[in-house]
């Protein structure tokens, strides 16, 4: 059997990188974490040779990479992601997700490791001005995150163009769920996410908040796309295999999204299905910077990688539910 394929899984101790890891490694590659563990456990990612480094650290992670096998891939989930928390920790977030990405541009370069998958989001879009959301969409964001996220956009772009690293940058919309089986999900710290969220309440009774009733939408509360984290960490695989099979690809943004809508209130009715039970809501005010709509158009994704993601919301919460039942045994 040919050896397998060493992936770099740089922020893989976290709730997308090690669902990711997990798929890769079941797909026949060999993922190796680095983490600074700085929004995550050390024990989260236990399947996997794991090494802390903080990618901020340009010699540390230099030295690292002679101690590795040679990749074959970086995958760069590495960022701090909590978007109230970027507008009073500006200097945090730009200096970690912009020098975070920075190094590993320029390690990927040293070290020959041609393919690079970058996590990217929504957020870069900022109020979208179309819906649904195409690539080719301005950037307009609206939060410290959001413009930490286009900094490193632009950072991979430019070592796309003058470096020869082949970029695939995939701007998620709203992940969510978990691999129960694996004991893998999501456990942010603080959550602000809706799916855990609404578990949570479910779980402790205690009130669920909506931001917003009022907005310009069938019942007035915003509307997201939300996407299973199996859906999403196989885009991870397809971009890679795009990558691997086209090689006139440099640099491409794809959205990674269902291309479908689905209402916070919705999301709030389609729970209490699957729980057996009312979930106590209350409505608090709009928070700012929530966009009304946040749609994907999917359609260059779907052309790419040749599928759609397929998952329903019911899933989400049934696999977020198992898993925190899992973790809780
Ligand atoms: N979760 C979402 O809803 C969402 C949506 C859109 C985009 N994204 C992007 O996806 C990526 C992963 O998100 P997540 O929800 O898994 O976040 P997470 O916080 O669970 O995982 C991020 C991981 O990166 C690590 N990390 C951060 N800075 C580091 C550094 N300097 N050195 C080493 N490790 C570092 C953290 O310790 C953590 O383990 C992020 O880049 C985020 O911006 C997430």
């Amino acid at each position: 059997m040919p050896n397998k394929k060493t992936v770099i899984i740089a922020g893989g101790a976290g709730y997308i990188g090690s669902c990711t890891a997990y798929i890769l490694e079941k797909s026949g590659f060999e993922p190796i974490i680095f983490d600074n563990f700085s929004s995550s456990k050390k024990s989260s990612s236990p399947m996997f040779p794991t090494f802390e480094v903080d990618l901020t650290d340009f010699k540390a992670l230099n030295s690292l990479m002679t101690k590795i096998p040679k990749a074959h891939a970086i995958f760069h989930f590495a960022a701090k992601a909590l978007v109230p928390e970027s507008t009073e920790r500006l200097w945090d977030y730009f200096h970690n997700n912009i020098n975070a990405t920075l190094n590993l541009c320029e390690t990927a370069v040293r070290f020959s490791i041609q393919n690079f998958i970058h996590s990217s989001t929504c957020a870069v879009y900022g109020i979208p001005k179309t819906l649904p959301i195409r690539e080719d969409h301005s950037l307009n964001p609206v939060t410290p995150y959001g413009h930490s996220k286009v900094a490193a956009e632009s950072i991979l772009n430019q070592y796309s163009v003058w470096k020869r690293l082949r970029v695939i940058n995939l701007r998620y919309f709203n992940p969510a769920g978990g691999i129960p089986e694996a004991g893998l999900g999501e456990a942010h710290d603080p959550e602000t996410h809706l799916v855990p969220n609404l578990v949570e309440s479910f779980i402790n009774r205690t009130e669920f908040k909506i931001y917003g009733n009022d907005y310009p939408t069938p019942d007035g509360t915003c509307i997201r796309d939300l996407i299973h984290i199996r859906d999403l960490a196989k885009a991870h695989l397809s971009a890679l295999e795009v990558l691997e099979t086209n090689n006139e690809i440099s640099f491409e943004n794809i959205n990674v999204g269902t291309g479908r809508g689905v209402s916070i209130k919705e999301v709030v009715e389609t729970s209490e299905k699957i729980l057996g039970k009312t979930i106590q809501t209350r409505f608090e005010p709009r928070r700012s910077g929530d966009p009304a709509q946040l749609i994907s158009d999917n359609s260059k994704m779907k052309n790419l990688f040749k599928w759609t993601p397929e998952l329903s919301v019911e899933e989400m919460v049934k696999d977020h539910l198992n898993f925190i039942l899992e973790e809780n045994w």
